[in-house]
């Protein structure tokens, strides 16, 4: 895997991710003037700096047995066998597109054979593995081609609080409902994303949810209702439909080992996170239940901080079943030799992990490429690394691709990397063929099963 590399790029890449978390953070970097709940009284702001009280995993900040403690363990089975079975994709639609010209009719063949006539749905689902995309909407035109190349579908937004919900008491399910239709139809698997985000008011969560909690007598307990609500209305609508859930999205600060000074933090402390999944788990107890985050590094304080509220979690009993991990990254940007521990470590509390948003995309330094082979070769390597480390985890049940191809990302929509659009990020081209990275997880699937 030789992914181009050196230093002057990593220390690009790394300012313009600094820059664009800090964008993508900046509604949560002031004070709660109005919080009065006791818990997160003194957490207003978040601080960096790994050693200090409010570091993930430091007993004085998170792990109040009073709150959590009860008797609803982790259900193991609902990361058994039954992911991904050979019913997932149409195999008629997928046979009729197939990415390959050559595509035999030959029953025989096995898609888990290299080289196999196979699209990466027919893979994927033969090896009772997940391969992903995010759906931007239900008229995108990028859904014709969705069940030809994957076996499973998350809303990139529509099932959002803030977007279900622009405002707490005005709430809208249609374009929801549609992609859950459109996934129905199409015997696609579903990850629920995401019902609790503390960024982009009005998206994240509704627009005024910060305001009544403020105005509220007692805002511990009106955030505790909102979630509570939110969460059993949401996961019932949709109960034995999404087969998991991003319960909680993006808890921790963007650096550092700190939870990030959201308004549900600011609010009630870690105990937003128990009382989304124990409402998640009693709305739904068969859908699996995941805490997702992104790294900038698959090592260091964050990762540390994030596995240590994973183990808080279990320990405590919140009935949580994975962890999903972004995977936003350029092309030239990763040393992901950590990766695979990372997801390892994972497993090894009795986790299951998941890809859930991977996106490679080109950056400034390769603008003389843009769009040529040699981007797409690199950008195979790139997606290799987090396909090999998923696939050699002994529990990562699939991966995710943040958009179905090059022709929408949200990246060409968000500075900086609006800078240098079009990114590319992803496995089909604009014209919806499938990329280079797209055979190499195909190849990558079928070698591991
Ligand atoms: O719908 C409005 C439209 O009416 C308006 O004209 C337009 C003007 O900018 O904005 C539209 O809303 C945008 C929405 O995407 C739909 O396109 C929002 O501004 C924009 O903030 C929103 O961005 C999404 C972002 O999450 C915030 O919800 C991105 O599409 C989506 O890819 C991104 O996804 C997140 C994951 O949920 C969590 N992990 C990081 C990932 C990337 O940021």
């Amino acid at each position: 895997m030789s992914v181009k590399n050196n230093g002057a790029t990593r220390f690009f890449l790394f300012l313009m991710l600094l820059l664009s978390a800090g964008l993508l953070a900046s509604c949560d970097d002031d004070d709660d003037p109005s919080t009065s709940s006791g818990q997160a009284d003194d957490d207003d702001a978040v601080d960096d700096d790994a050693s200090d009280d409010d570091a993930v995993g430091d007993d004085d900040t998170i792990g109040d047995d009073d709150t959590i403690g009860d008797d609803d363990t982790i259900d193991d089975d609902t990361a058994d066998d039954d992911i991904a079975d050979d019913d997932t994709t149409d195999d008629d639609t997928a046979d009729d597109d197939a990415a390959d010209d050559d595509t035999g009719d030959d029953d025989t063949d096995t898609c888990l054979k290299p080289n196999a006539d196979c699209t990466l749905a027919e893979t994927a689902a033969e090896a009772g593995f997940f391969v992903g995309a995010a759906l931007p909407g239900s008229t995108d035109p990028g859904l014709t081609v969705v069940p030809t190349h994957f076996n499973s579908v998350t809303a990139e937004n529509a099932m959002k609080w803030g977007s279900l919900c622009p405002l707490l008491e005005q709430c809208d399910y249609a374009e929801a409902d549609a992609l859950m239709d459109f996934a129905a139809a199409n015997n696609l698997r579903v990850r629920g994303h995401a019902l609790v985000w503390g960024k982009i008011p009005g998206h994240g969560h509704p627009g005024d949810l910060e305001t009544l909690v403020n105005q509220a007598p007692d805002p511990y307990t009106f955030l505790q209702q909102a979630i509570d609500d939110h969460v059993r209305t949401t996961v019932s609508r949709y109960a034995g439909r999404v087969e998991s859930w991003d319960v909680v999205n993006e808890p921790l600060a963007a650096i550092g080992s700190g939870f990030e000074g959201n308004i549900f933090y600011r609010t009630m402390g870690p105990d937003y996170i128990d009382t989304a999944f124990l409402a998640a788990h009693e709305a739904d107890p068969n859908a699996r239940l995941f805490l997702n985050e992104y790294f900038m590094a698959y090592e260091g304080p964050k990762i540390e901080a994030f596995l240590a509220l994973l183990e808080e979690l279990v320990d405590r009993g919140v009935p949580i079943d994975g962890a999903g991990i972004q995977g936003h990254v350029y092309v030239t940007e990763p040393e992901m030799s950590r990766l695979s521990d990372f997801l390892v470590a994972i497993n090894d509390l009795g986790l299951d992990v998941e890809l859930t948003e991977l996106d490679m995309a080109k950056n400034a330094l390769w603008d003389d490429m843009l769009a040529g082979r040699e981007l797409f070769d690199a950008q195979a390597d790139a997606y290799d690394i987090f396909a090999t480390a998923c696939l050699s985890a002994p529990a990562c049940t699939g991966l995710t691709t943040w958009g179905i191809d090059d022709s929408h990302t949200w990246l060409d929509n968000v500075l900086p990397f609006e800078w240098f659009a079009p990114n590319l990020p992803l496995l089909l081209d604009t014209e919806l063929e499938p990329k280079p990275a797209y055979f190499t997880i195909r190849e990558r699937i079928a070698e591991f099963n």
